[in-house]
């Protein structure tokens, strides 16, 4: 039994009755072929040609797979391609300009319509914008913008001109952004004025003003004017508006830049388990080869689709489900600004019937939400639309699984359990949903061509239905190539733990634990290391710890995450103060502060909780996995090694309080 921690703690031990895929859905399906995970295994790693095909190609590759060089495997080498164009221009000459490529839905009920005719415009004449102000290939830009159409634009218009794109979650702090565009050495800024919370005009463009004042080298910045008269702005020295740029420009139009396949797409900063955040490097042939493939082969989406992947595009769900894979594919995806209950409860059902959505793809954290509400929010409308429903970002236990199934589903509809990470950059563990029986608690097998492991400490296989780590023993083109903030902390990070380079024989390691039955379905229980996935977002408990103690007053400090119902997980922090700090409240106020202005809101503990000391082992070290254990009301086994065994019952004690 390895160790977990937060998520997946009261995952069911249990799966639930396999289900097979309905006939009327195996019928229309992309991939209905059982002898698919065969052919790849034989034919691997040609196999993913089946991938590579899906796009078109500048200059067909030579080779499908490098690895002399492992871990930093290279993907369809030779080849050359532009993602904007796969995305959109190759769509026009299909002979589906008019198609909707981007159906958004503002917060404020605001609708707009991109067809793929409007997206060329745009990204066109965004991308020319960029030229003028200086970007050329391989400068890194940062894009920080909520979910509107601007944001995707922005992202094709630099993916055009090939500069890798480095989009930051628009809920970040002004820190958290400084960090992110130091580290990258990002010199053009893509933001907006601010956006619409809770109602109220929520200044963004301050954040970035911050952000660009710690930062030690210039930043051109482009801004978007979302919020006219609501929310005044004037533009500084090195500032641009972006409508004012589209109009210099209209019309305009750049010649797609043909970029090797292993040229770098994008950056994404992920939380890891160091203080710092990784930047995760996606390159352009393997990815977008891969996104496409899950799209099609996963997602089941095809062109004459409307498709809804409810996530945001600031982390790699969006990036990769809302943006690259349908678009890829030449579909119809639905991009929603808003939260799911606002103004109504039954908001996102009220989206999937008006425009009839085919494919709808969410968090277990949404589902469980539309669990509680109850049931008559869906029964508000006309689902029957949904041909087929998806889940990602934690694990997902039977009675949310039957219940997404049955009330927004319909009762019988496939759903995917689908397990990847921003590291992966696509879909690895899923069933195949017009192939496999679904096994809900399950997210499925690896995919056909994905050589998933489940190994104990010393890196040997488990038995069924017993738990390991997830590693992954082949490479797939979807991977990160490398850290951008380097090579060695790329192996160390992934690959160190489980490879063994004398012999060539390389793991990826996950950070996740998992349990794998007789059939090769895994069950994902949660990280194993210092990362917490709250409501689908990843923190690193050291990030939170770090802000913590940048409080005047703070000794020292552990968080760590508790398991709350039904399925979640929230954030508890353990605080020991200097002496002759007793105002607990006011260290209380200054450390929500200061993990609001480094990391974001989002990342505010539930709990903080003060203790004289944290338990630590004699040698002096946090026993962060004991709390972990306290918060989640567990049996602690033997703590009398500890060096001060006392305080674990007193920290119980005031765990139990309330
Ligand atoms: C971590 C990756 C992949 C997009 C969203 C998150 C957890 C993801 C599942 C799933 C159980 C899951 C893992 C993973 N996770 N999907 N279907 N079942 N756990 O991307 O922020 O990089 O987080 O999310 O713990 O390691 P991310």
């Amino acid at each position: 039994m390895v160790e977990r921690n937060g998520r997946g703690r009261d995952h069911p031990v249990l799966t639930g009755a396999p289900r097979s895929p309905p006939s009327a859905f195996v019928e229309q399906a992309n991939v209905t072929d059982p002898e698919i995970y065969e052919s790849f295994a034989e034919n691997w790693p040609e196999c993913w040609d089946r991938a590579a095909e899906l796009l078109s190609w500048d200059r067909s590759y030579e080779t499908v797979l490098e690895d002399d060089d492992a871990p930093f495997y290279r993907w369809f080498t030779g080849g050359k391609l532009n993602a904007a164009e796969n995305c959109v221009d190759r769509h026009l000459e299909a002979g589906r300009k008019n198609h909707a490529a981007i159906r958004w839905e503002g917060k404020r009920g605001e609708r707009e319509v991109y067809t793929y005719r409007d997206l060329y415009v745009a990204t066109n004449e965004v991308a020319t914008a960029l030229r003028e102000l200086g970007v050329e290939e391989d400068d890194v830009v940062t894009i920080y913008l909520p979910m509107i159409p601007e944001l995707p634009i922005t992202m094709l218009a630099c993916a055009r001109i090939g500069a890798p794109h480095n989009v930051v979650f628009a809920g970040l702090s002004a820190d958290a952004l400084a960090t992110r565009m130091d580290a990258a050495d990002s010199e053009y800024l893509l933001t907006c004025d601010g956006y619409y919370r809770r109602g109220n005009a929520f200044n963004q463009k301050s954040k970035a003003d911050n952000a660009r004042l710690k930062l030690e080298h210039d930043v051109r910045t482009v801004v978007v004017d979302r919020l006219g008269e609501d929310l005044p702005h004037v533009l500084g020295d090195d500032e641009y508006d972006y409508h004012e740029l589209r109009e210099t420009f209209t019309g305009e139009t750049v010649e797609p830049v043909s970029r090797d396949a292993e040229d770098m797409l994008f950056l994404m900063y992920t939380s890891g388990t160091t203080g710092e955040p990784k930047g995760v490097v996606h390159t352009t042939g393997g990815y977008l080869s891969h996104v496409a493939w899950t799209a099609h082969a996963v997602l089941d989406v095809k062109p004459d689709d409307t498709y809804w992947c409810a996530a945001d595009i600031g982390w790699i769900t969006g990036h990769s489900y809302i943006v690259y894979g349908p678009l890829a594919l030449g579909t119809t995806t639905v991009m929603y600004e808003g939260t799911p209950d606002y103004p109504d409860r039954d908001r996102l059902w009220e989206i999937v019937d008006r425009n009839a959505v085919d494919v709808f793809y969410t968090a277990p954290t949404a589902i469980r939400a539309f669990m509680k509400w109850g049931e008559e929010y869906p029964n508000r409308h006309d689902l029957s639309s949904l041909r087929l429903l998806g889940s990602v970002g934690e694990p997902i236990s039977p009675r949310p699984w039957n219940w997404y199934r049955e009330h927004i589903g319909g009762g019988d509809v496939p759903v995917v359990d689908t397990w990847w990470q921003t590291e992966t950059g696509a879909v690895t563990v899923s069933t195949l949903p017009a192939v496999d029986e679904m096994k809900p608690g399950a997210a499925g097998p690896g995919l056909p061509g994905i050589d998933v492991r489940v190994v104990d400490d010393a890196g040997e296989e488990v038995e069924p239905g017993e738990s390991g780590y997830l590693t992954i023993a082949r490479p797939w083109p979807g991977m990160a190539r490398t850290l951008y903030d380097g090579d060695e902390q790329f192996r160390s990070e992934y690959w160190d733990r489980f490879s063994d380079p004398d012999a060539d024989d390389w793991r990826y390691f996950s950070g996740d634990a998992a349990r794998i039955d007789e059939d090769g379905y895994l069950t994902v229980l949660g990280r194993v290391d210092d990362v917490i996935n709250v409501s689908g977002r990843r923190l690193s408990t050291m990030e939170i710890e770090s802000a913590i103690t940048d409080v005047p007053g703070v000794a020292e400090t552990a968080v760590v995450g508790r398991s709350s119902e039904p399925g979640g997980t929230e954030i508890y922090a353990y605080v020991s103060t200097e002496g002759g700090y007793d105002d607990e409240n006011a260290v209380r106020e200054a450390i929500v502060d200061s993990i609001e202005t480094a990391i974001g809101p989002f990342a505010r503990p539930t709990r903080i909780l003060f203790t004289p000391e944290l338990p630590k082992t004699r040698s002096g070290k946090i026993m962060r996995r004991l709390l972990e254990n306290i918060s989640n009301g567990e049996d602690l086994g033997d703590t009398s090694a500890l060096r001060n065994p006392e305080i674990v019952g007193e920290i119980q004690a005031e765990i139990l309080e309330d």
